[in-house]
């Protein structure tokens, strides 16, 4: 069994079916209250409508969201978009997708782009997805399409028995590398020691990343994220890895 296949086959939680798969894994994230204050309603029903997406079966159609043919780069895990909208805007010349199942983080992300219209930086070059980034890889992103994809301070659910429900392992590693283009970037960021440890083995053990070695064509440079300024507070280390997918 190809390992990015095993995502829709490890369900120790199986749920009712969607369309005619299961769905979702045990997944890397649980359900929380997702209301809106009415300020954040109001920004997204201006906003939804053109910036977001829900989860779906359908392949993104990405030059058509973006109205133009870019390098694109997913952000799983956005937050409340703090990293997503700070990197839009330092790379005009890229499309960023930023996944979120948070409804309440969305609406924030929607927030701040909002924000930036009529300063001298507003954002136009980033869009939203709301679901698991597992199935947003799986059903909506075409294999050897994204030129990076970005990972800043994932769950590290530290309990070991809550350790299947890491996002980043063996078979997430596959998927992204799938997605990836020859050349393209994984940029891993986390605070939680034993994680990176166990990430840098997985990540290190996928036969289709390795250590960057030719030109990046994406920035590692990294904003600081919401989540990072608390681990900063607390003086957790961070750590950085990052590959390249092979064929460049
Ligand atoms: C620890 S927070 C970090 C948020 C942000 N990257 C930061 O550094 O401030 C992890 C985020 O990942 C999201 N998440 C977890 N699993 C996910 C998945 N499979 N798909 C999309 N988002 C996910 C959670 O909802 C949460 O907002």
């Amino acid at each position: 069994m190809n390992e990015a296949d095993q995502h829709t086959t490890e369900t120790s939680e199986q749920r009712p079916t969607r369309g005619n798969r299961l769905y979702p894994r045990v997944t890397s994230f649980r359900s929380r209250r997702g209301s809106l204050t009415d300020p954040q309603q109001g920004t997204w029903d201006r906003l939804w409508p053109e910036l977001g997406r829900d989860v779906g079966d359908d392949l993104l159609d990405i030059d058509g969201w973006f109205g133009r043919n870019a390098p694109t780069i997913l952000e799983i895990g956005s937050g409340t978009g703090t990293a997503a909208v700070s990197m839009a805007q330092a790379e005009p010349h890229v499309n960023l997708i930023a996944i979120e199942v948070y409804k309440p983080g969305i609406a924030q992300t929607l927030q701040r782009i909002e924000r930036t219209y009529g300063t001298e930086q507003p954002v136009h070059n980033l869009r939203v997805l709301r679901g698991d980034a597992v199935e947003v890889l799986e059903h909506m992103v075409a294999p050897e399409s994204l030129t990076g994809v970005r990972v800043f301070f994932p769950d590290p659910w530290p309990k070991a028995r809550h350790h299947k429900r890491r996002l980043l392992q063996a078979p997430t590693f596959a998927l992204i590398a799938s997605r990836l283009k020859p050349g393209g970037v994984l940029h891993v960021a986390t605070d939680h020691a034993e994680y990176a440890v166990a990430i840098e083995e997985a990540g290190n053990a996928e036969p289709l990343l390795t250590a960057v070695e030719w030109d990046s064509p994406i920035s590692h440079e990294r904003p600081v994220t919401k989540f990072e300024g608390k681990a900063h507070q607390v003086g957790s280390a961070i750590t950085e890895l990052i590959w390249g997918k092979i064929g460049a």
